[in-house]
């Protein structure tokens, strides 16, 4: 009946989450707004964003829970990938935390948590399940026999799915995380308008570069071809003008194209290895068409999916509970010497 107090700070989210037998208390999140003005995370003010936010974001945590410090068995933490200078802030606060305390340090890896953010709910996925596991910077199918075992089977060549929605997004004019408002306008539009080319990788991998270049070409030549000569200023117009009037649409088939090259490679895995049980995770699966398309897929299809509540998509400490949750009853605790690390499990 392990009480965790789980911390996760590896990117541009401070959270914290208290769990109690592996049902989340509390899950809150601090999400840092100064990087959107800036089209993208600026490590530098990530990690002094973090050091802000650590303390109030555990108090509220704890306050949510009805925990106090002293009921807790375990400080948990994300040890891996992220940007350096913010697991720092997580992993020495959680370091501190489990000193003072004298109660076990648990180290999570970030995209393990991902993929078991689909044990949060009553209803989970049987063992071996497949996850698509699709945020910002990963883009993998895994392969999980156990919470603690597991095998990366295919994965990005190039972008990260959630990099070529942002990418997209961002050559669309939309500010940084561009994904959600593709989301939001793709909800009014025609996903069957533009046809963009489904890149041919082989096996379990994926390739998103090819789209975004794709995209970028499609809007000059929409750009160039509404002004019938080359002037650059009034080309520079056109395209803004077409963006404008046909942002729902360039939407909804920029989306509609990212979920059919995620879901042929993950229905193809699924076939192959006669997995019958399959979850999605990361930020991306916060997406609607995203969510909408799996579980149509598993409906023809005859399987189980899986999909975290939208808290639990993108990054969140409640994932990092539950991961630790797992980990406290196989006793597999970490050292004060422990340290974070900018890559791993990829
Ligand atoms: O997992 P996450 O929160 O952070 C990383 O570990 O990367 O994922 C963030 C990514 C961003 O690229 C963001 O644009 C994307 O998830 N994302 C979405 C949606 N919500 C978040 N992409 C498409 N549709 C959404 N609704
Ligand atoms: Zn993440």
């Amino acid at each position: 009946m392990p009480t965790i107090l789980a911390i996760e700070s590896s990117c541009d989210e401070t959270s914290a989450a208290v769990s109690v037998d592996g049902k989340i208390l509390s899950n809150n999140i601090a999400t840092q707004a100064v990087h959107a003005q800036y089209g993208g995370v600026v490590p530098e003010l990530a990690s002094r964003a973090h050091l802000q936010n650590i303390v109030p974001v555990v108090d509220t945590a704890l306050q949510k829970s009805g925990k106090i410090l002293q009921d807790i068995d375990a400080v948990a933490f994300t040890q891996a990938p992220g940007l350096i200078g913010s697991l720092l802030v997580g992993a020495e606060f959680a370091k501190s935390l489990s000193l003072s305390l004298n109660k076990p340090l648990i180290a999570v890896n970030h995209m393990q948590a991902h993929v078991l953010a689909n044990l949060i709910p009553d209803k989970k996925p049987g063992f071996p399940f497949l996850c698509l596991t699709v945020s910002g910077g990963h883009t993998q199918i895994i392969l999980c026999k156990s919470p603690s075992k597991m095998e990366i089977i295919g994965e990005t060549i190039d972008d990260a799915a959630g990099e070529a929605f942002d990418k997209c997004a961002k050559l669309l004019g939309l500010p940084y995380p561009g994904g959600p408002l593709i989301d939001k306008y793709a909800k009014e539009g025609n996903g069957d308008r533009f046809e963009f080319p489904e890149p041919r990788i082989p096996g379990y991998n994926f390739s998103f570069s090819g789209l975004k270049t794709a995209i970028l070409y499609f809007l000059m030549n929409a750009g160039k071809s509404l002004v019938y000569k080359e002037n650059f200023a009034a080309t520079e117009a056109a395209q803004q003008q077409f963006i404008k009037d046909n942002l729902a649409d360039i939407c909804a088939s920029v989306q509609k194209r990212i979920i059919t090259i995620l879901l042929n490679k993950f229905s193809k895995a699924a076939t192959d290895l006669n997995i019958k049980d399959l979850c999605i995770a990361g930020g991306v699966s916060a997406n609607s068409g995203l969510r909408t398309a799996f579980t149509a897929m598993g409906e023809q299809k005859g399987w189980q999916t899986f999909i975290p509540e939208f808290q639990y998509c993108t990054d969140n400490a409640g994932m990092i509970a539950i991961t630790a949750h797992y980990k406290f009853l196989e006793k597999d605790f970490s050292s004060l010497t422990i340290q974070p690390m900018a890559r791993g499990f990829e």
